[in-house]
């Protein structure tokens, strides 16, 4: 007799095996397969991901599943349907969306998130009256805290390299395994956890953070960084992407072997990151923004912790704003005996 988990995730897996069919086989699906293909998904993906669309009739998941006799209670429980209760019918929360099977690490199904399909007159994909991206909500098999988006696949790979590729989105992960980097991870939009840098301390020593190359992007970068720094687990390192792309645009543009050179050539260390990111927040031309970077920068210097590594960037900086070495070192050590 199965757990009440167990028959949860039953149930998760005969609704992938029903979105997947109605995808990549019905006319309800095409112009959601269409979507995806244009987006530069194959076939073997698909399968491989198990992706899959809701039919925009809301009521037909319900029955499919009640075929297998469970009851409505557990259904209910299962966070696939609607909370709306003034209807005996269970309505599909993720109708008329693309279907992202989560997998737990074990690669059981345990929850869904759902992706609006564009309109055909609109260019942009934003809609104003609903999220983009729809989860299942937390139940006895998902809790957003301790989940990683493809950690089932990326585990061995991630073991093998001691390293994990941190993404935003799912889109992101999926395009990256496609053209081969096969260790990354995304959490689920929110910032990352406790929970989930554990995890990760178990199986990596090393995280290239890959977030998307916009304001919000930089910003959790900015966050992600100072969670993984704390007790010094973890070295890490930062693809910085173009400004307005995410990984999955960057290997749209410039091709899955270009993504998969440069994550390893064009990584910037943390001090770099954080350089780079003043520097989109200031504005050098001014002479006091000019002083405010420098003494941010020297400040953030006190913190490396290899001699070699701060002397590199103490040298960088005295170049690039035509100082003398010595007398930033003078700071330094300032900032230095204040720190301790
Ligand atoms: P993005 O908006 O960057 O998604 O959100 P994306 O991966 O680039 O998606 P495409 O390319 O437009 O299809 C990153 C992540 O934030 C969460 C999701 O986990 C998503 O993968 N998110 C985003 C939500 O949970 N809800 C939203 O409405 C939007
Ligand atoms: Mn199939
Ligand atoms: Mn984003
Ligand atoms: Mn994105
Ligand atoms: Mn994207």
């Amino acid at each position: 007799i199965q757990s009440k988990k167990e028959q949860l995730i039953s149930i998760h897996e005969a609704a992938t095996a029903y979105y997947h069919q109605i995808l990549m086989n019905t006319v309800t699906g095409e112009k959601a397969l269409q979507y995806l293909l244009r987006r530069g998904f194959t076939t073997e993906l698909l399968e491989e991901y198990q992706i899959g669309f809701s039919p925009p009739n809301k009521t037909t998941t319900h029955q499919i599943l009640k075929r297998d006799h469970y009851s409505d209670e557990l259904l209910r429980e299962s966070g696939i349907f609607s909370d709306r209760t003034d209807t005996n019918e269970l309505l599909d929360r993720f109708g008329s969306r693309i279907i992202f099977p989560l997998r737990n690490e074990k690669g059981k199904v345990v929850a869904f998130s759902g992706r609006t399909l564009p309109n055909d007159e609109e260019t942009s994909d934003f809609d104003f009256h609903e999220a983009k991206y729809l989860n299942s909500p937390e139940t006895i098999i998902f809790s957003k805290r301790n989940f990683l988006f493809n950690l089932d696949k990326a585990r061995s790979q991630m073991r093998k390299t001691s390293e994990v590729v941190l993404f935003e989105g799912y889109m992101d992960v999926i395009s990256a395994w496609q053209s081969g980097v096969t260790n990354g991870v995304a959490s689920m939009g929110t910032s990352l956890t406790e929970e989930q840098i554990r995890v990760l301390n178990k199986i990596v020593d090393s995280v290239t953070i890959a977030y998307d190359g916009d304001r919000a992007g930089m910003e959790a970068t900015n966050k992600a960084i100072e969670l993984l720094s704390i007790g010094n687990r973890f070295e890490l390192s930062i693809f910085p992407l173009p400004f307005g792309m995410d990984p999955d645009d960057y290997i749209q543009e410039k091709g899955m072997q270009a993504f998969r050179e440069s994550i390893v050539s064009q990584r910037e260390m943390v001090f770099q990151f954080h350089s780079r990111f003043l520097k989109r927040q200031m504005d050098l031309d001014s002479e006091s923004n000019r002083l405010q970077y420098l003494e941010e920068m020297l400040k953030r210097l006190v913190t490396v912790d290899s001699i070699i590594e701060r002397e590199m960037y103490l040298n960088e900086l005295a170049e690039e704003f035509h100082l003398d070495a010595a007398v930033l070192k003078k700071q330094l050590q300032e900032y230095q005996s204040n720190y301790l």
